[in-house]
């Protein structure tokens, strides 16, 4: 059951004179990678085929995630009229598609493949944290808010999972370490980092404006900004992070 719903945002409370340029170009991102969370649903399912327990949590799991992006979408056309969240969201789908029909989990077992997912949802949490306290917006304020605790919750449901498949079958710290190592964007191939940047929606960032909004989002609150200071997430894996942090690399990268 989730936490909360859409109806539960006071939407008439938008001020669109505190919306911030920079802090919008980031959300747009966001709500591409949340709202495609039906595709991590049906990978994870094929990777935990027949744990009853984990794949019903899942469906759960999938549908907030999706929460997600439609709040973040929503929020985005109220600040930028003109904005077609939709058709964002179907150009980004179109450029990227995440693995289906495996019979395994690409972080090489089913434990791994939770490792990862803690370390993403830990990433998550600190980003939505750290937007939450740098708008003056208020309803994307309370929006992150409701985001960032359910990052944390989902954390946790990895967490409980992982102990789950960990005690029947210990997982080594080296392997631990693999898993977390090889979902840092600086060895992550093309995924969805790279292609949220190439999206429709995307392309119209500017990498100096995320790159502020990102930096006023540490500086304004007692959060730790997820992008170090070449603009790579400190939580090694975590997708969204990534692909926020990512904007700075990329430019670089083709400048
Ligand atoms: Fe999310
Ligand atoms: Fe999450």
């Amino acid at each position: 059951m989730r936490r909360w719903s859409l109806d539960d945002i006071d939407w008439g409370g938008f001020e669109g004179g505190a919306v911030d340029a920079d802090l919008l170009a980031v959300v747009k991102t966001a709500a591409l990678v949340e709202a495609n969370a039906a595709d991590y649903v049906a990978y994870l399912g094929d990777v935990f085929r027949g744990d009853e327990a984990f794949l019903a949590a899942i469906q759960t799991w999938g549908r907030e995630e999706e929460q997600h992006g439609a709040a973040l979408g929503r929020w985005a056309e109220l600040a930028e009229p003109g904005f077609d969240f939709a058709g964002a969201l179907a150009a980004f789908r179109a450029n990227y598609r995440v693995p289906q029909n495996v019979t395994q989990s690409i972080r090489g077992s089913r434990a791994g493949e939770l490792v990862a997912r803690q370390v993403v949802e830990t990433g998550t949490s600190s980003f939505y944290s750290a937007i939450r306290d740098a708008t003056d917006e208020p309803v994307l304020k309370a929006i992150a808010g409701r985001i960032a605790a359910d990052e944390f919750a989902h954390y946790r449901l990895f967490q409980i999972h992982f102990a789950r498949y960990h005690a029947v079958e210990p997982l080594p710290l080296p392997t631990r370490l693999h898993v977390a190592a090889t979902r840092s964007p600086k060895r992550e191939p093309p995924g969805i980092a790279s292609n949220a940047w190439s999206s429709d929606t995307a392309d119209r960032l500017s990498p100096r404006r995320a790159r502020s909004a990102v930096a006023a989002a540490a500086t304004r609150s007692s959060v730790t900004s997820p992008c170090t200071s070449s603009g790579y997430a400190r939580r090694p894996s975590s997708t969204l992070a990534s692909a926020m942090c990512g904007v700075r690399t990329r430019r670089r990268a083709t400048a």
